[in-house]
C-alpha cells in the first residue's frame, strides 16, 4: 500500500493498495465503537470518575466525546485510548452539538437530551444529514420531549428536554441505537419502560447500563426497565471493535495460507455472527481466552484462511450482520459459490446507500453483481481486476475495497480512503504490517 503523489487523480485522501498474499500475525484492535459511545455517554452521567482504557480511537466517538464535553461534562483523554471522564449534571451547550459522521452520536445523545431540563441543537455532516431520524424522534416524542426536525425528518434536530414519562414501545425498525436511545431516556422518566424490537440487535445499551448500576429485564426481544435510576461510575478496558476485525477477518479468509490472531477481541453474541458465517465458508477459526468484562464477553480469535464457499444472508442474520455486509460482499466474487444478501434494507441508510456503492465499486473492479431493492446477489469463481474505487465517504466501504484489492490483478486506488478514520484511523497501517507481499 502506498500514498503515491506520481498521477494526477490521486489526492490526500486516496490509497493505492497492492495485491497481497497472506494475511499472518497477531492485531489488537482499538475498543469497540458501538460500547465507546455507551460508556462515555453514561460516564457523563453517572456519579463518581469513569476511567476508560482502549476507547475507540475513531473520529465518531471523538464526535461524542467533543458533545458530551459541551454539555459540561469534563474529559481527560490519555495515551492508548485512556479517558476519563467525570460524570455531571449536564448543561446547555453555547454551541450546536457536532455529532460529524455519527449517527450513534446523535440517536443515542437524543435519548439523553429528552430528559434534560434544557434545549439543545445536533447537528451532522452531509451524511449524517440525509439519514433518517424519525425512528428515534417518535418514540422521544411520545415520552414527552420536544423535538423539532428538518423536513423528512432529518438533522439538525432541536431538543427541548421535559419530565418524561416511560413508554411501552414496538421498534418499527431493528435499530440498537434507538433502542438505546429509548433506554437512556428512561434514566429520566418515570414509570416503567418496555421496548420490544422486531430482531434481536447488539444488547450493548442493555449491558452498559447494568456496568453502570441500573437495573433491567430482558426477555427474548423485549426489555424493561424502571425509569429514574441512578448510575455509578466503572473502571474498564474497552474489547476491540469486531466490526474493525472483520476487515482482517475476511482478508484472511481469501488466502488458504493466512494465519492471523486477533487478541482482545468483543466476541458478545449479538456482534459475532461474523464468525459463525466464516466457518460456514470453510474457514478455521477458533476462540480461546474467553473472558467476561462488564457483561461483555471478549476472547482471542485465530482464523486460518481456507478456497472459500458461498452463503446467504437473510433474515435476523442481515442484522446482525449489518456493518459487517459491506466487507462480506466486497470478498464475495473470490468464493466458489457467490455470496446472496437479503433483508437488508437498512444498507442503504446508512453512512452511505452501502448497497449501491458496493455493487458500483465491485462492478468497476470487474465484477458481475445483481443490486435489489433490499441487498445484492454476486456471483462466485470471479476474478476481480484493480481499478478505481471510490469510498463514498463512508469509512467501511473504503475498508470493504482495501480488502477486495488485495487478491485482485493489478493496483487498486481507493478514492476517499481516508474515511477510514470515522472508526479505525490505524486500518491500513494495520493491514500492510499483516499482508505478506
Ligand atoms: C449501532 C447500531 C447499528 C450499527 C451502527 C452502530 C449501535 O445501527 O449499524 O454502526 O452502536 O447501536 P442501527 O441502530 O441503525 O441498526
Amino acid at each position: 500500500m502506498s500514498r503515491s503523489t506520481q498521477e494526477t487523480p490521486i489526492q490526500q485522501d486516496d490509497i493505492i493498495i497492492r495485491p497481497a498474499g497472506n494475511v499472518t500475525g497477531s492485531v489488537r484492535l482499538p475498543g469497540d465503537k458501538s460500547i465507546s459511545h455507551r460508556y462515555a455517554m453514561l460516564g457523563g452521567l453517572a456519579e463518581g470518575t469513569t476511567r476508560l482504557r482502549n476507547f475507540s480511537t475513531g473520529a465518531d466517538c471523538a464526535s461524542t466525546l467533543g458533545a458530551i464535553e459541551s454539555l459540561g461534562v469534563v474529559v481527560r483523554r490519555g495515551e492508548a485510548g485512556m479517558v476519563e471522564i467525570e460524570g455531571s449534571k449536564w448543561r446547555a451547550s453555547r454551541t450546536p452539538l457536532d455529532c460529524g459522521n455519527s449517527g450513534s452520536t446523535m440517536r443515542m445523545l437524543s435519548g439523553v437530551l429528552a430528559g434534560q431540563p434544557f434545549t439543545s441543537e445536533l447537528v451532522g455532516d452531509d451524511s449524517l444529514s440525509r439519514r433518517p431520524m424519525a425512528r428515534v424522534i417518535e418514540p422521544l416524542i411520545r415520552m414527552g420531549a420536544r423535538i423539532e426536525a428538518s423536513a423528512g425528518a432529518r438533522p439538525p434536530l432541536r431538543i427541548t428536554g421535559r419530565p418524561l414519562q416511560a413508554i411501552n414501545y414496538s421498534l418499527p425498525v431493528a435499530s440498537a441505537q434507538v433502542k438505546t436511545a429509548i433506554l437512556f431516556a428512561t434514566l429520566f422518566a418515570q414509570g416503567t419502560t418496555a421496548v420490544e424490537e422486531p430482531v434481536r440487535t447488539r444488547d450493548h445499551g442493555e449491558l452498559a447500563l447494568q456496568a453502570f448500576g441500573a437495573e433491567l429485564d430482558r426477555n427474548a426481544n423485549r426489555v424493561t426497565m424502571n425509569g429514574g435510576q441512578k448510575l455509578h461510575a466503572i473502571e474498564a478496558a474497552i474489547p476491540g471493535d469486531i466490526s474493525s476485525a472483520a476487515f482482517f477477518l475476511c482478508a484472511a479468509a481469501l488466502f488458504p495460507g493466512s494465519n492471523l490472531v486477533l487478541d482482545f477481541v468483543l466476541m458478545n453474541p449479538t456482534r459475532a455472527a461474523l464468525l459463525d458465517v466464516l466457518i460456514g465458508m470453510g474457514c478455521r477459526i477458533s476462540v480461546v481466552n474467553l473472558e467476561e468484562h462488564h457483561g461483555e464477553l471478549v476472547g482471542s480469535v485465530r482464523v486460518e484462511g481456507a478456497e472459500l464457499k458461498g452463503t446467504t444472508i437473510s433474515g435476523a442474520l442481515s442484522a446482525a450482520l449489518i456493518d459487517e455486509l459491506p466487507v462480506l460482499a466486497a470478498i464475495a466474487p473470490y468464493t466458489a459459490d457467490g455470496i446472496e444478501i437479503r433483508d437488508a434494507r437498512e444498507l442503504r441508510v446508512k453512512e452511505s446507500d452501502r448497497i449501491a456503492a458496493v455493487a458500483r465499486n465491485l462492478r468497476a473492479m470487474g465484477a458481475i453483481v445483481e443490486e435489489r431493492e433490499d441487498g445484492l446477489r454476486v456471483p462466485g469463481n470471479q476474478q476481480l481486476h484493480g481499478a478505481e474505487v471510490d469510498s463514498a465517504g463512508d469509512h467501511r466501504i473504503a475498508m470493504a475495497f482495501a480488502v477486495a484489492a488485495l487478491r485482485a490483478t493489478g493496483d487498486t486506488l481507493v478514492h476517499g480512503a481516508a474515511a477510514a478514520r470515522i472508526s479505525y484511523p490505524e486500518f491500513f497501517t494495520a493491514l500492510d504490517a499483516l499482508v505478506e507481499r
